[in-house]
């Protein structure tokens, strides 16, 4: 009976939490104009393993990119130190206070991947700073492209970034040996605001369709409660339509044309958003070739989505890593921050160098470029145009 009654006086205090949360997310109406401010500060996080490695040369291209505003103080790239697995672990803090306060100084930033360590590794057991910077920052929208071109996939995912099974990701009731319980979590005003995001850029792209991805047959409340949420958001723009698809068929046949008919922007819950845009990422040629942004209305967060991959640095191979996932992820920035052209003018060179020319390619061996080697390439490229 005590065990219950624990149990119950815990599940409260999680209630009463997501109380303030539900408020705090009204209030967060504001959203930053980056047209308006005279210097917009980057913030760079190179993260663990190749993360330092890939990261010195997306920043090199992100300096070819803008080297006038750069230099002309329009821009900062402002390295932060202390956010590495050896700091996180000695602090015992996941992200530590004072990171996070530089963190916050800055507009938006650039990551690298980070440790999350497992049971059994030899790092204390920290929570995922990635969900950390999410939360602290806002950043509720996990905003994911995938190209297919010779199967004519164009999409957009727009998976919701704190909410759903990570919210109270750490923070299940473990009830008794038998008996654990863990939590998914979904607000009105946090799936409206994700669908928000995907109408507003299905319109301004001119995009027709916003497919909602959920398991709203078996997880009724939540799942349910997101769909009528994006609908009801929807009702606002009359000219996209909107169609419904089931996550365990979405990740079965997303490259089936009967089944993928019409898809466009798509709109999901967060833990869906994360295994379903993995599947993606694979068919579109793998985690290392896909970028992610987390936005939200204040900050905005730019990253790699795969890991940190100590194999390759085992093996002494961390220089052949690939780095054209991070820089991507500096495209996305630049058409966060008002430079779209720079995004383009980056994603020509990248057609150029990873598809039609390819004059060297990583491998992630050592018989492939290394990733300097890449981008020198890829600066010549960018150059020359
Ligand atoms: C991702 C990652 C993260 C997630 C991890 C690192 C917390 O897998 O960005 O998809 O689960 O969201
Ligand atoms: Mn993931």
């Amino acid at each position: 009976m005590n065990e219950i009654m624990a149990a119950q006086e815990k599940f409260a205090e999680l209630i009463r939490s997501e109380y303030e949360r539900i408020e705090r997310m009204k209030a967060d109406q504001e959203v930053k104009d980056f047209s308006k401010l005279d210097k917009i500060v980057v913030g760079i996080l190179p993260g663990d393993g190749i993360g330092p490695i890939i990261m010195k040369q997306a920043l090199r291209v992100l300096n070819t990119l803008v080297k006038e505003e750069i230099a002309a103080g329009k821009i900062e790239l402002r390295e932060i130190e202390g956010m590495t697995i050896e700091n996180r672990a000695a602090k015992l803090q996941s992200l530590p206070d004072e990171v996070f306060e530089e963190v916050k100084k800055c507009d938006v930033i650039i990551k690298g991947p980070m440790v999350t360590p497992r049971a059994g590794e030899p790092w204390p057991n920290l929570l995922s700073a990635n969900s950390l910077l999410r939360r602290g920052l806002e950043l509720f929208a996990a905003v994911r492209p995938i190209r297919i071109p010779d199967k004519g996939i164009d999409w957009t995912f727009f998976r919701e970034n704190i909410e759903g099974e990570y919210i109270w990701g750490n923070k299940g009731i473990q009830v008794n040996e038998d008996l654990a319980v863990d939590f998914k979590v979904q607000t009105k005003q946090g799936s409206e605001r994700i669908a928000r995001q995907a109408f507003e850029f299905a319109r301004k792209n001119g995009k027709k369709n916003v497919t909602i991805v959920t398991k709203a047959n078996i997880v009724k409340l939540v799942d349910g409660n997101f769909i009528k949420a994006v609908r009801k958001v929807g009702e606002e723009y009359p000219e996209i339509e909107i169609q419904e698809r089931l996550v365990d068929a979405m990740s079965a046949k997303m490259l089936d044309p009967e089944f993928n008919k019409g898809i466009e922007v798509i709109v999901l819950p967060n833990l869906y958003g994360d295994i379903v845009t993995d599947i993606a990422a694979e068919h579109q040629g793998g985690l290392g070739t896909a970028s992610s942004s987390n936005i939200g209305n204040q900050y905005a967060m730019f990253e790699a989505i795969h890991g940190t991959a100590p194999f390759l640095i085992n093996h002494g191979r961390g220089d052949y890593a690939d780095p054209c996932s991070l820089i991507r992820a500096v495209g996305m920035m630049l058409a966060h921050i008002g430079y779209g052209d720079r995004k383009e003018k980056l994603e020509r060179a990248l057609d150029i160098c990873t598809v039609t020319e390819r004059k060297l390619v990583v491998t992630t061996d050592k018989d492939g470029a290394s990733a300097a080697e890449f981008t020198d390439y890829l600066i010549d490229t960018i150059e020359s145009l």
